[in-house]
């Protein structure tokens, strides 16, 4: 297969990338060049998706049999990119979020589920009222229409991922956990231990991927863990496990974080106590072969790569993001200090 990857050198490109070369499919890659090197093997075209005249240009280096859109945000960058490259793509893979949610995170997931109304042509600016998850969601749900109406639904599939986890991951969530667990002593972690999660590891979403480009799958899929196969304790337990620092977690509770101004989704990664966060349905994608590995495999292999020197890749913004996830040390002794002093 001819494969384009819009992206293709971070995370859940670079993914992409690694397994459709190493199922012997010619692959090319198009982004900017600033982020992280390219994967060799790949034929690399340098351009910018936010200039409609490099996304025109890449179109003459067609056709391929699919392109795999990693990377679009705004719809009317997304629609540019569908009617450039709808006469030399055979299908179009979109990667969405489970954001384009309406009811998301407050409540369960269907891949059926009331999605943001978003025309296909907005600009960055559309939604703006929406807070940044519902604007990020509104827009995205926008990409999709243009995706739609403008290769229709028998060429197109939507992939909504909820949170990606794996080796590569630039955002700060997994690599936090593990290098926090690493520092060893007592790690305030948010109860109850028993608490459902479940992101997907990169790899997993990666394959889905390709065999949207592959195969005839059309329509839409949630990407996600199976629905309380893993457990939040489950994640601290493999970290610990992984670090092998003898770090000893102290369990806290959640309402008392919560009226302590601990942020969720940020200060502690991964950690929301909104009910429709980790309840979402994904049997669409599995009756089409999604297959998801466990969590611990993506914590370990995740701690291989942070330890083996494959986090060298970390480009700018990557570490810019991730500045943005994790407790401050001092700030976590305050809180175990006062926690364990509350009585
Ligand atoms: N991470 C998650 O948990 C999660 C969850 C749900 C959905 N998703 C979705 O999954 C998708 C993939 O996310 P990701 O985090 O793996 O990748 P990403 O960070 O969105 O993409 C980075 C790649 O895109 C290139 N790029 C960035 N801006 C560009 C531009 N203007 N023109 C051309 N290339 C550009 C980068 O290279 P250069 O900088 O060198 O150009 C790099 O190769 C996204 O659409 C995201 O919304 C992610």
């Amino acid at each position: 297969m001819r494969l384009l990857i819009l992206g293709g050198t971070w995370f859940l490109g670079r993914a992409l990338a690694a397994q459709a070369l190493e199922s012997g499919h010619s692959v090319t890659t198009f982004n900017r060049g600033v982020s992280a090197a390219d994967i060799p093997g790949v034929q690399a075209l340098r351009g910018d998706r936010e200039r409609p005249e490099d996304v025109r240009r890449l179109a003459e280096h067609g056709p391929w049999d699919a392109v795999i859109d990693t990377i679009g945000f705004v719809p009317q960058q997304v629609l540019t990119a569908a009617t450039a490259l709808d006469h030399v793509v055979g299908r179009y893979i979109f990667l969405s979020s489970v954001n384009v949610y309406v009811g998301w995170p407050n409540e369960s997931l269907s891949d059926e589920s009331a999605t943001f109304e978003c025309p296909p042509d907005a600009d960055a600016d559309f939604g703006a009222d929406l807070g940044y998850a519902g604007q990020y969601g509104a827009l995205k749900a926008g990409c999709e229409r243009a995706v739609l109406e403008t290769i229709g639904e028998e060429r197109a599939a939507i992939l909504r991922p909820g949170v990606i986890l794996g080796p590569q991951e630039y955002v700060g969530r997994l690599t936090w956990w593990l290098a926090r667990a690493s520092r060893g002593g007592q790690l305030l972690v948010p109860g109850p231990p028993d608490r459902p999660i479940q992101p997907i590891d990169v790899r997993d979403v990666a394959a889905f991927a390709l065999d949207c480009a592959t195969s005839g799958h059309h329509g839409s899929f949630n990407l996600a863990a199976p629905i309380g196969r893993a457990t939040f304790g489950d994640l601290i337990d493999t970290c610990v496990a992984a670090t092998a620092a003898g770090t000893r977690p102290m369990w806290v509770d959640p309402t008392w974080l919560v009226e302590h101004d601990v942020q969720q989704w940020t200060e502690l990664p991964l950690w929301r106590t909104n009910m429709g966060v980790w309840n979402v349905d994904s049997s669409r994608a599995v009756d089409a072969g999604l297959r998801c590995r466990p969590l611990t495999q993506t914590i370990i292999d995740t701690w291989a790569w942070m330890t083996g020197g494959g986090a060298a890749i970390t480009g700018t913004g990557e570490a810019a993001r991730a500045a943005d996830h994790g407790l401050p040390a001092n700030r976590e002794q305050a809180l175990l200090d006062a926690w364990i002093a509350r009585a």
